[in-house]
């Protein structure tokens, strides 16, 4: 099952890429979709969307536009699609960073919630509306 997540410009300008994308390879989940993208406005307001109208809406887009992110598709090999966009949940931790578990992503290395480092879909529903956002099906390889 495919899903995709961002790893957000704090994480990128920190030099964070590999450690965090490693992470998920370390787990056995493979990466099949990779690029660098600056995301520009229509871009941003695509992907947050679900968020318009929230009180931290203006924020979220003008941080992911801020600097570049790298968007990844990765492939999760559990049949269930709940329950594979349930372990990334748990790879990389509750979305709030104060709250979230050591040894999660978020939890070693996140400081605020208006900075989050990662970012993943949080259904299959939303994986498959954010993919397209970043990637055209040849840029993907299933392996
Ligand atoms: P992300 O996972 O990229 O997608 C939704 C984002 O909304 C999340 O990162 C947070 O950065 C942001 N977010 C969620 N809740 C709040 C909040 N209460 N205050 C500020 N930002 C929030």
């Amino acid at each position: 099952m495919r899903t995709l997540i961002i790893v957000k410009p704090w994480a990128v300008s920190r030099g964070l890429v590999g450690e965090i994308l490693g992470r998920f390879e370390r787990r056995g989940i493979r990466i099949e979709g990779l690029k660098v993208v600056r995301v520009d406005r229509e871009t941003a307001e695509r992907l947050y969307s679900v968020h318009k109208g929230k009180n931290f809406y203006d924020s979220l887009i003008n941080h992911i536009m801020s600097s570049p992110i790298v968007a990844c598709v990765l492939n999760i090999p559990i049949e269930d699609p709940e329950n594979a966009i349930a372990l990334v949940r748990k790879i990389i931790g509750v979305t709030d960073p104060t709250k979230a578990e050591m040894g999660t992503i978020r939890g070693d290395y996140g400081l605020r919630i208006d900075r989050n480092v990662i970012h993943a879909s949080d259904s299959p529903r939303s994986a498959e509306y954010e993919i397209p956002i970043f990637f055209k099906e040849d840029e993907l390889v299933e392996y």
